[in-house]
C-alpha cells in the first residue's frame, strides 16, 4: 500500500470544524516515479507531501491513484477532492498525454484525464500540465512567495548585468533530466498576468558547428556516434539525446570505446554513476559530462536567441547535484554559449542556474491545482 492511514493522519486536522475536508490534488510524474502533495483547498498554505512512489508506466499509476483515492476515503470519509494537477512528459492534447520518460508502447505509457478514478481527479477539474510547464509557474510561484533568489545563482555576470531572475519580457526556464525540458514565461503590458507556453524544444536537432571549429572532430564522431544509435547514422541527433540521463550514459559509451576501444551496452551504464565518477576524476566520465553540459549549453543559447530571451533559467536538483561541475567548466561553456554567429543577440542574456534543491514542479502543479 503506498499511502498509509497515519500518513494522511495530519489531513484530519485542517478544518476539524467544518462539514467536509476540500483537497486538491498535484502530482508530479517524473521517469522513476510520482511525487504526490496533497492540498488544502480552503487554505492552500496546508499540505502534506507523500514520498516518492515507483511507477514507470499507465498501470503501476493508475493503482497508486486508486490506492490513494481508497486510503483517503476510508481516513477521512468526508473528503471532497476539488480539483487537481498532474504534471507530466510530453506533448498534451485534448487531456490526453503519452509520456516521453516512461518505457514501452504507448498504450502502455498513456494517460487520459477522463479516465484516472474520478475520486481524486474530477471530471472537468483535473488540469494536465507540461512538466517544464509545471516548473515554470513553479518559479512563478517561488517569486510571489519571495524565494526564488536563493536558489538561483547569475553565471557570467562580467558578461551581463544584474536584472529580474524572470524577466519583464520573456524568460525561458529549462529542465535536463530522464529528459530535456523546456518552457516559456512571457510578461507583457497586453497580459494581466504571466503567460507559461510549454515547448517541445529540447527535440530541436542539434545544430553541429562547421571544419573549422577547434573540437569539430571530437564533435562529429560524437554526434555519429549517437546518430548511429538512434537513427541508422543518417539524421542529426536531438539535443536531448545528449542532454538527458540517457543521453549521458551514450555520450560515456562514446567515449569509453573511443579511450579504451571498450564497448558497454548503454544499458549497463547508469547517468548517476557516471556523474558520480567523474566527480572522482575518472576522465571517460567527465568527457561525457562535458559533452552533455556543453549541448545543454548550446540548446539554451538556441532558444535565448530564437525566442528573444533576456533571461534563462536553468533548473532541476541535478543542476544543483552537479554544480561543482558546471563551475569547474564555467570557461568552456561560456565560450559555447557565447560562440554565436550573431553576437551582439547574446549581450544581456542573463543565465541562471540552480544552486539549492526544490522541486519546483510540484509547486508549480499545487500552484495550479488551486487556480
Ligand atoms: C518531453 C517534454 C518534457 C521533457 C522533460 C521531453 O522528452 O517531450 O515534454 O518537458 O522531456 O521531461
Amino acid at each position: 500500500m503506498f499511502a498509509s492511514p497515519k500518513q494522511l493522519n495530519p489531513i484530519a486536522d485542517w478544518h476539524k470544524s467544518g462539514e467536509h475536508i476540500e483537497l486538491c490534488i498535484a502530482i508530479d510524474i517524473g521517469g522513476s516515479g510520482l511525487r504526490v502533495r496533497i492540498c488544502n483547498a480552503i487554505n492552500t498554505k496546508e499540505f502534506l507531501d507523500l514520498g516518492h512512489v515507483r511507477a514507470q508506466g499507465t498501470q503501476e499509476a493508475i493503482s497508486v491513484f486508486n490506492n490513494l483515492g481508497e486510503t483517503l476515503k476510508e481516513c477521512i470519509p468526508s473528503f471532497v477532492c476539488k480539483s487537481a494537477a498532474l504534471a507530466v512528459a510530453g506533448p498534451i492534447s485534448n487531456g490526453r498525454v503519452v509520456l516521453t520518460n516512461w518505457a514501452g508502447e504507448p498504450e502502455s505509457r498513456t494517460l487520459v484525464a477522463d479516465e484516472l478514478p474520478e475520486i481524486i481527479f474530477p471530471r472537468g477539474k483535473t488540469l494536465f500540465l507540461n512538466d517544464l510547464e509545471a516548473g515554470a509557474y513553479g518559479i512563478i510561484a517561488a517569486q510571489e512567495s519571495g524565494i526564488l533568489e536563493k536558489h538561483f545563482e547569475q553565471m557570467w555576470t562580467h558578461k551581463a548585468p544584474k536584472g529580474k531572475i524572470v524577466s519583464d519580457s520573456r524568460t525561458a526556464v529549462l529542465a535536463m533530466g530522464s529528459g530535456l525540458g523546456v518552457a516559456l514565461i512571457v510578461k507583457s503590458d497586453l497580459l494581466e498576468s504571466p503567460l507559461v507556453v510549454p515547448t517541445e524544444l529540447g527535440h530541436m536537432q542539434i545544430p553541429v558547428v562547421c571544419k573549422n571549429d577547434p573540437t569539430s572532430e571530437l564533435e562529429y564522431e560524437l554526434v555519429q556516434h549517437v546518430s548511429n544509435h538512434y537513427y541508422g547514422g543518417k539524421q542529426t541527433p536531438e539535443f536531448e539525446d545528449i542532454s538527458s540521463g540517457r543521453g549521458l550514459c551514450l555520450a560515456y559509451q562514446f567515449f569509453k570505446l573511443k579511450n579504451e576501444s571498450k564497448r558497454i551496452p548503454v544499458e549497463q551504464i547508469n547517468a548517476g554513476d557516471v556523474a558520480e565518477a567523474a566527480r572522482t576524476g575518472d576522465k571517460t566520465a567527465r568527457q561525457a559530462l562535458e559533452w552533455h553540459y556543453k549541448i545543454f549549453i548550446r540548446s539554451a543559447k538556441a532558444v535565448a536567441t530564437s525566442l528573444t530571451c533576456d533571461s534563462l533559467i536553468l533548473a532541476l536538483d541535478n543542476q544543483v547535484k552537479n554544480g561543482w561541475f558546471v563551475n569547474a567548466i564555467a570557461d568552456v561553456l561560456h565560450d559555447e554559449f557565447y560562440n554565436f554567429i550573431r553576437p551582439d543577440w547574446m549581450n544581456g542574456i542573463r543565465v541562471y542556474t540552480q544552486i539549492e534543491t526544490l522541486n519546483f514542479n510540484i509547486l508549480g502543479t499545487h500552484y495550479m491545482a488551486n487556480k
